[in-house]
């Protein structure tokens, strides 16, 4: 397999606002985190991914952007981004920025142009149709609740919004739309940025009909029409041809809805589309029929399924990026670990389990410290639109039970990820000497950077460790995987192979010991090393018959 660089680096992602607030207003900053760099120079990350920091109302806390070529204001001045950047490079750091091109905020220049009249010239950047028998041009359900149609009085027609009602859908079947698109991806990228995150880009090509979604309901979703779309490929390859081909540079797409199949064109070793995709099956399997909040308990059989299904699906054919959170998904170490009685233990466990797959591992801030969710008291305390839409719509409207909907926000609710960074025991956990934004979890005396870098074995030693690993043994990036003992009800444990080479890992992803028998097809050398494991004390016993304890994890190399 051709080796790159993107294949064999680390990726941190920063969420701005609640990453370091340096100027005491409660909200994270640029300058913020151009004091943190060194944190993540010793960490050891190869890139970072700054979720947006571009001028925007916030309605989607940046993901709606007014201009694409200015710093949101609360976040510094365009002389910070490029003093960040610079230290950044200086420190032998990437910097891969969010590509949010699916939709604009309704406050861009493009958006109030269009709204003025039917012949305006930007009408067309945008989906604008007549209603259909006094309704909505079709009964598709935006992500975030309610239509994805908003009516405008003035030139009385409805705007497709498949996320909030302020971030209309950019219509890329408009050549203009995607020449204005890749002219200020090259602005950036001849400003020295290394890559692109790309927000929902398998949304970007719409069935040109808009037709109907199947269901009953008032509102269904769409998803058929605008996922994986009839063009998509075809504007990839045009961005490929235009833009990315010509720089050194990183490119993931975020693809709700996306198969390997179709991962495997998006993300082809060829290089004719993107590097790698974010997929999600893995975060639906605490997902039930009606979507992300109809929570129900995953099983380890799913995730042994869904992550090699993944891993074997694009091997040798595409490039697969290992993540289980972000800004979006609640955290790691709540959700598929233990964040009581063994958080420390359960979190490094989940990271061995996601590092020593094939791809490029992401990490999202605070997951390095077993930062957890956090349960808020009353819908007034969250921030976020989707979490603030979908009870509008549930209990106001419908008259669910508050107490279950708010029992689901606590599991699976966006807010959990964006609770400021705790770097420290001092009060608001050391990320503003104002008012915060989100609350800060209470737990930040305890789980916080200053005492995590302190303590050798700690969460983000342990990451440290992890990351060190993969810069020396080429097998953790490059070798392939295979699941074995598929049965086992406690353990995943999955091998990679490169020419003589073996790693064998084994994750107990259950409070209880747990037995095993490595089976007999792969043979265990008598010289395998232990070379990392989360428990102190080093096992003695062979790899084929030391029982694993509660959340253990260790991986064997031999050759
Ligand atoms: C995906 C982003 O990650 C999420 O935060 C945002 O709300 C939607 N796309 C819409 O931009």
């Amino acid at each position: 397999m051709q080796k790159t660089w993107w294949k064999e680096s680390v990726v941190y992602q920063i969420y701005p606002r609640s990453f370091k607030d340096s100027n005491g207003d409660g909200i994270g900053d640029i300058p913020g985190i151009i004091e943190k760099l060194d944190y993540l120079k010793e960490l050891g990350v190869d890139v970072v991914w700054l979720s947006p920091v571009y001028e925007s109302p916030n309605d989607d806390n940046g993901y709606d952007i007014s201009n694409y070529q200015a710093i949101m204001q609360e976040f510094g001045t365009m002389d910070d981004w490029e003093r960040m950047i610079k230290e950044m490079h200086d420190r032998g750091i990437k910097l891969m920025m969010d590509l949010v091109v699916n939709h604009t905020s309704d406050e861009h220049a493009w958006f109030v142009e269009s709204s003025k009249s039917k012949d305006n010239p930007y009408r067309d950047y945008y989906f604008w149709r007549p209603g259909r028998d006094g309704r909505e041009p079709n009964n598709w359900v935006s992500v975030f609740s309610g239509s994805a149609w908003l009516y405008d009085e003035q030139t009385d027609e409805y705007f497709l919004h498949l996320f909030s009602k302020k971030q209309p859908d950019l219509n890329w079947e408009n050549p203009r739309v995607r020449r204005e698109v890749y002219d200020m991806m090259k602005w950036w990228l001849d400003k020295g940025v290394d890559g692109f995150r790309m927000d929902v880009i398998n949304f970007i090509s719409k069935v040109p009909e808009l037709p109907n979604a199947p269901g009953e309901g008032r509102y269904e979703w769409g998803g058929q029409y605008f996922m994986n779309g009839p063009h998509v490929h075809e504007y990839l390859q045009e961005m490929n041809r235009e833009v990315l081909s010509k720089y050194d540079m990183m490119t993931v797409g975020e693809m709700p809805g996306v198969t390997p199949e179709e991962a495997c064109r998006y993300a082809n070793l060829d290089g004719r589309e993107l590097n790698m995709v974010f997929q999600f099956e893995h975060m639906d399997l605490d997902s039930g029929w009606g979507g992300k909040w109809d929570v129900k308990p995953w099983s380890l059989a799913d995730l042994k399924q869904t992550m090699t299904k993944w891993q074997k699906g694009l091997e040798g054919r595409a490039w697969n990026s290992l993540y289980m959170n972000n800004h979006d998904q609640p955290r790691m170490v709540s959700r598929f670990g233990n964040d009581k009685e063994y958080r420390v233990i359960s979190a490094k466990m989940l990271a061995t389990f996601l590092h020593m797959m094939q791809g490029t591992p992401y990490i999202y801030q605070g997951e390095e410290l077993g930062m957890t969710n956090i349960q808020l008291d009353g819908i007034e305390d969250y921030r976020d639109v989707e979490i603030h839409n979908m009870y509008r719509e549930r209990v106001i409207e419908s008259g669910w039970d508050h107490g279950h909907v708010m029992w689901t926000i606590h599991v699976k609710g966006r807010d959990n990820a964006r609770t400021p960074i705790q770097w420290d025991d001092s009060p608001n956990a050391g990320f503003t000497t104002g008012e915060p934004w989100l609350a800060v979890n209470p737990n930040y005396r305890e789980i916080n950077a200053k005492a995590a870098v302190a303590d050798p074995d700690s969460i983000y030693h342990y990451y440290r460790k992890l990351i060190q690993l993969r810069k020396s043994h080429e097998i953790i990036v490059y070798g392939t995987y295979d699941l074995i003992m598929e049965d086992h009800g406690q353990i995943y444990a999955y091998t990679r192979t490169l020419g003589k080479e073996k790693l064998l890992v084994l994750c107990n992803f259950s409070g209880d010991q747990a037995h095993y028998a490595v089976p007999g097809r792969i043979a265990v050398s008598e010289e395998a090393e232990l070379l990392i494991g989360n428990y102190d004390g080093i096992i003695e016993e062979r790899p084929a018959t030391a029982p694993l304890r509660p959340y253990e994890a260790r991986v064997y190399r031999w050759k």
